[in-house]
């Protein structure tokens, strides 16, 4: 282990500033390799604070300082300090002061992309968390809010684009024509992790919007030359962002201009920078024949989860880096109602539900897990998890169930009216909410500071003679690290009780306890509620809607899924019945000695499943969903010791086979019914038919006939869109047999100039179900398409190969660790942001059987005890090893 560990950060260090900065000065030379940045602050002592340090520390790193003047004077070097991560001035006057800096930078040679970095000849900045001191010295902290003005100059053949956050304030050329500038101005005060910076040569694509009060917003959407034909589904849902934001809760746009940028080397999905979002091109750019739904999806969600921080996020930022989850949490849940409402809100339900459980329940189950707002860090990188944003975002949604629509939309205004222009927390957020609806969300707010996934055990009895029933929830709350006692928590439980017609029974309730609205509240460790008015034993259908990040535990038999998946008059339940027949009959076959016996079971389960698929009056989109099974690694998570990815692997494929032969005339038919010769479109219906088209396309291909396999070559040959051709292509790659190699190389001809079309390439080919994988993957980590210094490239060969195919990354040799391993560590000189992102997927070591877990504990170990890794992956590794 490194012997200098770095010192977490701590909640209960907090302080406020010494010093404010109100406005700030910056002037951009970009140049490639010496970018020269002068910026001017005007300071002051902060009056929150009694007696301020007479000397100034100012955060920066990797920059190269030329000099330094306090209200015009030049400083000489023994009038401050220079640190590897700080400027000290010794002596500030305790008066308002202006402080004059001029350093320097390498755009080029930065491959963390944090700071100001270049890539494919476009210069772009990422801030957020900590990347403003990489630019210049500054107080780098979200309390710390200033308006700018910015001024970039450059060659005006190399950044004919010059872009900053705010209105452009000024333009013109200079040395006759060969060089040129912008000045951009923001008048909101902000924090600098919402700075941004744009250089290069870019095209743009156009539109406007008008809000609601008639203030007409000029919107640009700013992408690599030839690729401007490609951004008209993000400008499209950037309007109805702004125009959803407006009506739902009453939030209009506040500059004259909004503009987004595309760039292809980004860490993250996209950012918030005020007036100027930056977007991973992925994030943006679609065509049909380019982009798969999935990809439409998501460009919708992310441009408007990006929009929505305008308000959570920019007007109201946060004091610091804990309260992460107040803008993240917050935003997330924003962007999922937003998505609930243009497209099915069900789907969106089991598609959030489903990412809050195979990325935030494993990480809050593991070595990893911390609360929704941690109260330690050592990287701030580190802490953008499922849990701040996928658990945050359920927090937010139980507020809303816990105060009703109404009463939420009370607390969202009353927190507008209140923190607008503030750099807010936690507890100001909820105490929103408190005051607008007279409600105590004391209890609540545990939810805040305790980590791990509570488990409600129910118990359901019935009393035929009495006609009533008892009902007893008791909250399970599984210690995690370094917390061992828990306090129960304020769960919300939804509940239906059907009757043996289908229909949903009154729930009523006798005695204690509070109910509304079908919600039962559990606040306490043990609980009875006992319910009346019941001639008959009805079925219960907990949790739904998924009211609570809780995993549940109750009595169920085949029958009541059964019963449930052909009645349950909520759809999320109905879908979770499905889901938990499928995993039910997936375990005990992982478990069996003979699977084949289990025939019988398995043909049940497809004949229900058959019904649903039969069921016209559910959107195709949904049908979709229930006939999805449980991935690989849906199934290790539930199995949660000692897992055998072998064994998992041959469950699923036959459970997919059997499904297959049983209702195979009616996938069939499902198959053919949604062929269409209709021109694309991406709306949720086209989706929705593409979808159902496509889980049955898997099913027939598992069924593995000569006609299936003709099926899918057809498809893969014909395919008119990128939704069903990247299908046909996975699904080739998950067969064996010789056409494998044919498709990819048809493929890789076809999008070879394609930067992001080739990722699919390099996904497929990471998702070979055999040991010639892991050859290929190390291999594919030298094709000349493929770069370390390209997180999608990362995400597309590494992070699929870890993530999806759980059987060769969990290889019982260990092979497949070493491989993550050994780029890890090799990323980690590139990029250590990326580097620990890609080790987290190690996170659930310790559910596997003996020999695996000493293998990947091996590999996690070699990466922790390598001198001079980042603070990124040491943090990561060492929590990994210390569980
Ligand atoms: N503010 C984040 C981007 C970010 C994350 C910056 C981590 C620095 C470090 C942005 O709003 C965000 O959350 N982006 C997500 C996508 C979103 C739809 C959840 C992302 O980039 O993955
Ligand atoms: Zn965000």
């Amino acid at each position: 282990m490194k012997t200098d560990s770095p010192r977490p950060i701590r909640l209960k260090d907090y302080r406020p500033s010494d010093y404010l900065i109100d406005n700030v000065d910056l002037d951009f030379k970009l140049d490639p390799t010496k970018t020269m940045v002068a910026s001017r602050l005007k300071m002051r002592p902060n009056p929150a604070v009694k007696s301020p340090a007479k000397s100034l520390v100012l955060d920066g790193e990797n920059l190269e300082l030329v000099s330094i003047k306090l209200d015009g004077k030049s400083l000489s070097e023994s009038d401050y300090t220079v640190t590897a991560d700080t400027l000290r001035i010794h002596t500030v006057p305790q008066k308002p002061f202006r402080l004059d800096i001029s350093n320097k930078v390498d755009p080029e040679a930065n491959t963390a992309l944090s700071g100001l970095y270049r890539s494919k000849g476009i210069y772009c900045t990422q801030c957020e968390a900590e990347g403003f001191r990489r630019i210049t010295y500054f107080l780098d902290r979200p309390d710390v809010l200033a308006t700018y003005r910015t001024r970039i100059e450059a060659d005006i053949n190399e950044a004919g684009t010059l872009l900053s956050n705010g209105n452009l304030h000024e333009k013109g050329t200079l040395d006759g024509g060969k060089r040129h500038y912008r000045v951009w101005k923001d008048p909101h005060p902000k924090p600098s992790y919402l700075f941004a910076l744009v250089g290069g040569n870019l095209r743009s694509s156009a539109s406007s919007f008008t809000t609601a009060s008639g203030k007409k917003v000029d919107l640009t959407i700013y992408v690599e030359p030839g690729k401007e034909d490609r951004c008209a589904w993000a400008m499209d849902s950037l309007k109805r962002s702004m125009k959803w934001d407006e009506e739902r809760f009453g939030l209009e746009y506040d500059l004259d201009v909004f503009n987004i940028v595309a760039v292809s080397d980004f860490n993250m999905g996209a950012m918030e920078n005020k007036g100027l979002n930056v977007f991973n091109d992925r994030l943006i750019l679609a065509s049909p024949d380019t982009a798969t739904d999935m990809i439409y999806e998501a460009i919708e969600s992310v441009v408007a989860h990006e929009y929505f921080h305008n308000w959570t996020g920019n007007r109201i930022t946060c004091r610091d880096w804990f309260q992460l989850c107040l803008k993240e949490g917050l935003t997330v849940f924003r962007d999922q109602e937003f998505t609930a409402d243009e497209r099915d809100p069900t789907v969106e339900r089991i598609n959030s539900v489903r990412k809050l459980r195979s990325h935030q329940f494993p990480e809050d189950g593991g070595p990893m897990a911390h609360p929704v707002r941690p109260s330690s860090y050592i990287e701030i990188n580190n802490f953008y998890t499922a849990t701040v944003y996928e658990k945050g975002a359920e927090l937010v949604r139980m507020i809303q169930s816990i105060c009703s629509r109404d009463g939420f939309r009370k607390g969202m205004d009353l927190y507008f009216e209140r923190h607008d222009g503030d750099a807010a927390t936690v507890e100001d957020f909820i105490t929103c909410f408190e005051d607008a609806n007279d409600v105590s969300l004391k209890q609540f707010q545990t939810w805040y500071h305790q980590a791990g996934t509570p488990e409600l055990v129910c118990k359901f009895d019935y009393d035929a003679k009495k006609q009533t029933a008892e009902l007893s929830v008791e909250q399970v709350l599984p210690p995690t690290r370094g917390e061992s006692k828990k306090k129960p928590l304020h769960i919300p439980l939804k509940l239906g009780l059907i009757g043996s017609d289908g229909q949903d029974m009154p729930l009523v309730k006798a005695g204690e306890g509070v109910v509304s609205d079908g919600i039962l509240h559990i606040t306490r460790r043990s609980q009875k509620f006992r319910l009346t008015d019941l001639p008959e034993r009805p079925v219960v259908s907990y949790l739904r809607g998924f009211s609570a990040p809780v995993n549940l535990t109750a009595d169920m038999s085949d029958r009541d899924l059964e019963f449930r998946m052909a009645h349950d008059s909520d759809l999320f339940a109905r879908w979770q019945a499905t889901n938990d027949f499928a995993t039910r009959i997936l375990i005990q076959l992982a478990k069996a000695k003979e699977p084949t016996k289990h025939l019988q079971r398995m043909k049940t389960y497809a004949k229900a499943l058959e019904n649903s698929l039969q069921d016209t009056s559910l959107d195709q989109a949904y049908r979709a969903e229930i006939l999805k099974l449980p991935s690989e690694a849906d199934i290790a998570r539930e199995i949660a010791r000692n897992v055998d990815p072998d064994a998992i692997y041959q469950a699923r494929s036959l459970f997919s086979k059997t499904i297959g032969k049983t209702i195979g005339k009616t996938l069939e038919a499902t198959f053919d019914e949604t062929t269409t010769d209709k021109a694309f479109s991406p709306d949720a219906e086209s989706a929705g038919r593409r979808a159902l088209r496509n889980v049955a396309l898997s099913l027939l291909t598992a069924r593995g006939t000569k006609a299936d396999k003709a099926r899918l070559q057809a498809q893969f040959a014909n395919a008119t869109n990128m939704t069903e051709e990247a299908h046909a292509l996975y699904l080739i790659a998950a067969s064996g047999g010789s056409t494998r190699q044919a498709a990819f190389d048809t493929f890789f001809e076809r999008w070879q100039q394609d930067h992001l079309v080739i990722n699919t390439w390099f996904s497929a080919q990471a998702m070979i179900p055999a040991k010639s994988a892991i050859t290929r993957v190390r291999k594919l980590l030298r094709h000349p398409s493929f770069s370390l210094t390209t997180p999608n490239n990362i995400w597309a060969l590494l992070g699929t190969f870890a993530m999806h195919n759980v059987r060769e990354f969990n290889r019982a040799d260990g092979s497949g660790y070493n491989l993550i391993a050994d780029q890890v560590l090799a990323l980690d000189k590139i990029n250590p942001q990326v580097a620990a992102r890609l080790l987290n997927v190690f996170r659930s070591w310790q559910v596997m059987e003996p020999g695996r877990r000493k293998h990947a504990k091996a590999a996690i170990s070699k990466i922790a005890h390598t001198s001079n890794i980042s603070r990124d992956v040491y943090e990561i590794a060492s929590k990994m090893l210390d569980a």
